[in-house]
């Protein structure tokens, strides 16, 4: 195995335009990072006009925010736009010195995606994943250049989150490694350098988080309180309101994932089911009423 952390000596390589693969919640929001960040031409694909569209207003009203907040001025926010563009043909990401797939969390369609842009990249386009929890190393596995292959996770909310985990596969080589360190720092983020192993460093911590905190609701405190007590710990954010953030679906996906590879220490979770079959974090979660932890009338609700 490769040592990990920046390789010394190894040259990133020139990124001059940018595919997005995918045009939902996170791939937008890359999209709008990297043309920001690097001020290239920054394309999204998706599979049907429909979620292009979509994907692409999406990113146009973020756009319309960061001028609206004073973050973009007017021109700055015209060259922005100009950067990004949306697409259903994979063939319009030929160009792209670096394409980054953000598309459903399923090992067999993240792999079809990256078999999909091998035909039509160049043999030395980085190939970055954002997955939260998957094997880079089995994705890259049966791709004809499997060394361009390495994993950039972010987080949302992706403009403001400064942490990205750098994800070196078995057979990443020194120049993709080198280049995923150089988009972070271009991105003005902080790259850590994690292991190829499920969920990381972050999603195998949040998710025991969650649950953890979930078991506490089944014995009686409220959404309300656990969501106070971790923002007291100096969380930024509580438990329930993170899980709304990133969805509940997506959440319970990256606890099935680790659930199978890393076994029962992620016990299954009837709460996040419910909030996934729910679709919300706060109102719809019931606590089971416990006598022996009655909560505070002065702070619960
Ligand atoms: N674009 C660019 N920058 C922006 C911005 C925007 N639209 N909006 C705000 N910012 C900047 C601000 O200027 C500020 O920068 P500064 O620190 O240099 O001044 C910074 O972002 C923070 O902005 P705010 O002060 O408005 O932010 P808050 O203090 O309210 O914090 C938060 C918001 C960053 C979202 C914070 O609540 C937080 O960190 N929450 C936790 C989120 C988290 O844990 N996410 C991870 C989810 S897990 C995940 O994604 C993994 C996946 O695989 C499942």
């Amino acid at each position: 195995k490769h040592p990990l952390g920046r390789p010394e000596g190894a040259a990133p390589r020139e990124i001059r335009a940018v595919g997005v693969a995918g045009a939902g919640l996170m791939a937008g929001q890359l999209a709008l990072l990297l043309a920001r960040s690097l001020r290239v031409p920054v394309t999204m694909r998706d599979l049907d006009d429909e979620r292009a569209r979509r994907g692409l207003d999406a990113v146009h009203a973020q756009v319309d925010r960061l001028r609206t907040q004073g973050r973009l001025d007017d021109r700055g926010a015209a060259a922005l736009t100009d950067l990004l563009r949306v697409t259903t043909d994979v063939a319009d990401l030929a160009d792209a010195d670096l394409v980054i797939e953000a598309v459903f969390e399923e090992l067999d369609v993240k792999r079809q995606v990256l078999a999909e842009l091998e035909n039509v990249v160049g043999p030395t386009t980085v190939l970055a994943t954002n997955t939260s929890a998957l094997s880079v190393t089995q994705m890259a596995a049966g791709l004809e250049n499997p060394e361009r292959v390495v994993g950039l996770h972010f987080f949302n909310p992706v403009a403001q989150m400064p942490l990205v985990e750098v994800v070196r596969a078995d057979r990443t080589d020194d120049a993709t490694y080198a280049t995923a360190f150089a988009i972070v720092h271009a991105c003005r983020k902080t790259a850590v350098a994690v292991a190829d192993a499920p969920g990381f460093v972050v999603n195998r911590l949040l998710v025991r988080l969650l649950g953890e905190v979930l078991g506490a609701l089944e014995e009686g405190t409220t959404v309300a309180d656990a969501d106070r007590a971790l923002a007291g710990m100096g969380l930024p954010m509580g438990p329930f309101q993170l899980l709304q953030l990133v969805g509940p679906a997506v959440a319970e996906h990256v606890l099935v994932t680790l659930r199978r590879d890393l076994g029962e220490r992620y016990a299954d979770s009837p709460g996040l089911a419910r909030v996934v079959r729910d679709g919300r974090a706060f109102v719809t979660f019931e606590a089971r009423p416990s006598a022996s932890s009655p909560v505070d009338p002065a702070v619960g609700e």
